[in-house]
């Protein structure tokens, strides 16, 4: 399973990268805006500090905006991979930009439907929702396992990045269904390696350690 980090910060994600397990990061106009600085600037630092996918936004409504903003922002970096929102309109600015090579992540996805949809315009990542989903008492697993199995039916190159991750249950149930990427907050990943009960063995064993006698 690749690991992205959901964040603009040049600072969490310069840490995370540092722990040798990240191998993108996604922002979104929410992540970008606590950041207050340049959007295109801030893409461009991210794409120095990480070496693979880094999604970025687009902010227009209408398919031919759309893909006036994506090529912009594909012009960043080749790694820049261009977040597009599911609508109508968002389907046909992927079907174009995907015709164009530009890996598209299409976002906002709350349904297998629209995963479907997805895939068919030729989007490279889907990024269904599940903590949203389960923010409003609906079952966001189990839309990640419908997903998992119409892509699997059809041999989509499409994958899937499992987003609006709130703990590390989401990131281990993800990784048993077999989902591609999982899309995590600083926060979350920091919980993933932290147990009590590694940090008493540690503690034990340092403590046992200095009743070893030493040579003088
Ligand atoms: O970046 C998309 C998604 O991960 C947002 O998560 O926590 O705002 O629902 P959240």
């Amino acid at each position: 399973m690749k690991i992205f980090i959901d964040t603009a910060n040049l600072d969490k994600i310069k840490e995370v990268n540092s722990w040798g397990i990240l191998d993108g990061v996604t922002t979104n106009p929410s992540l970008v805006a606590k950041e207050n600085t340049d959007f295109r600037t801030l893409v461009g630092e991210i794409c120095k500090l990480v070496d693979g996918p880094i999604s970025a936004e687009v902010m227009s409504t209408k398919a031919a905006d759309m893909v006036a903003e994506a090529r912009e922002l594909a012009k960043i970096n080749r790694n820049v991979v261009i977040k597009v929102p599911m609508t109508e309109e968002g389907l046909k600015a992927t079907k174009t930009l995907a015709n164009e090579d530009i890996p598209v992540n299409m976002t906002l996805i709350f349904s297998a439907a629209q995963a479907l949809l997805a895939a068919k315009a030729g989007a490279r990542y889907v990024s269904p929702f599940v903590g949203r989903l389960d923010d409003i008492g609906q079952d966001g697993m189990k839309l990640i396992s419908e997903i998992m199995n119409i892509l699997d039916n059809y041999d989509f190159d499409t994958e899937v990045i499992v987003a609006s991750v709130r703990d590390p249950i989401h990131v281990v149930e993800a990784a048993q269904l077999g989902a591609h990427i999982a899309t995590i907050p600083y926060d979350v990943l920091k919980k993933m390696f932290n147990h009590p009960l590694t940090d008493n063995g540690i503690k034990k064993f340092q403590d046992d350690w200095a009743k070893v006698p030493k040579k003088p």
